[in-house]
């Protein structure tokens, strides 16, 4: 397997394109209510990106083996809809939890990030679960810093989850990033401490755990792309994508807006 480490002049790029990612979910964050279509949203972001920032919507016809072109500009993965999401008709009513995830490509760089929105008055279940996911999302890129491995993210990840009795879904994972939407390594988000690759200043990689109320377990539609949990249990999703700095961690998809890293409560 081979990571490749990015270069400064990579690593710059690979900053303005993260932020302008985490820019379009400030823009759209607004107008996820209830009443609006998941396609009306891909439309304002499509154009945001486009029209605004001058980036190009990286899902839009993406076509990796054995999948058909990806058919719009963001994923929207609504309530048991685990990811990838495809935007259409259906229309957002209050008490839903969707995952927007947004990828754009500027100067031949992807920057890789979403976040959950809960629709009007979520329950508390609900809330609790995209809460816990973002936690959950945190602590993984927590452990990232040279000498640690893709094992410890993976585990601190499924260690907190699961303690709060959820689970982690398997069949998709963390990417490293770069002029390629999906690099090595596959960032899985269950593990053992100590195993796998070990991290080196200047690897990008996304984390973004997908977690379920409910069981594991997935299966597809019959779209080709949208993924959901088989119990129809709700599921959520985090991510950021991440840089290995010298000394730890630098989150790359960052702007005004973006919520920030939770404060760790002390045991007194
Ligand atoms: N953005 C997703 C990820 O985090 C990938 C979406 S692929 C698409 O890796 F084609 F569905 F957009
Ligand atoms: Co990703
Ligand atoms: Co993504």
């Amino acid at each position: 397997m081979t990571i490749q480490l990015k270069s400064y002049e990579d690593i710059a790029a690979m900053r303005v394109a993260g932020r302008l990612a985490s820019e379009v979910l400030d823009f759209i964050a607004p107008h996820v209510r209830p009443g609006i279509t998941t396609g009306e949203l891909d439309r304002m972001c499509h154009d945001y990106m486009v029209d605004v920032q001058g980036t190009i919507p990286a899902p839009l016809n993406y076509a990796p083996p054995g999948y058909s072109p990806y058919p719009k500009s963001i994923c929207a993965s609504v309530n048991h809809q685990v990811c990838h999401g495809i935007p259409g008709a259906r229309v957002l009513k209050s008490g839903d939890i969707v995952n927007l995830d947004i990828t754009v490509i500027k100067d031949g760089f992807h920057g890789d990030t979403s976040r959950m929105f809960c629709v009007g008055e979520s329950s508390i279940a609900a809330r609790r679960l995209c809460d816990i996911t973002f936690r959950a999302m945190w602590l993984g890129i927590e452990q990232v810093k040279p000498g640690a491995t893709l094992g410890d993210i993976g585990h601190a990840i499924q260690r907190y989850a699961e303690g709060c009795g959820f689970s982690i879904v398997r069949e998709f994972c963390g990417h490293g990033i770069g002029r390629r939407f999906h690099e090595e390594p596959q960032v899985l988000h269950y593990g053992r401490p100590g195993t796998g690759e070990r991290l080196e200043p200047g690897m990008i990689f996304t984390i973004e755990p997908m977690i379920n109320a409910g069981k594991r377990d997935v299966r597809e539609l019959g779209d080709g792309w949208t993924i959901v949990t088989r119990d129809h249990s709700l599921s959520a999703q985090w991510e950021h994508t991440v840089l290995v700095t010298e000394s730890g961690f630098e989150v790359l998809t960052v702007s005004e807006q973006c919520p920030v890293q939770p404060a760790h409560e002390s045991v007194a």
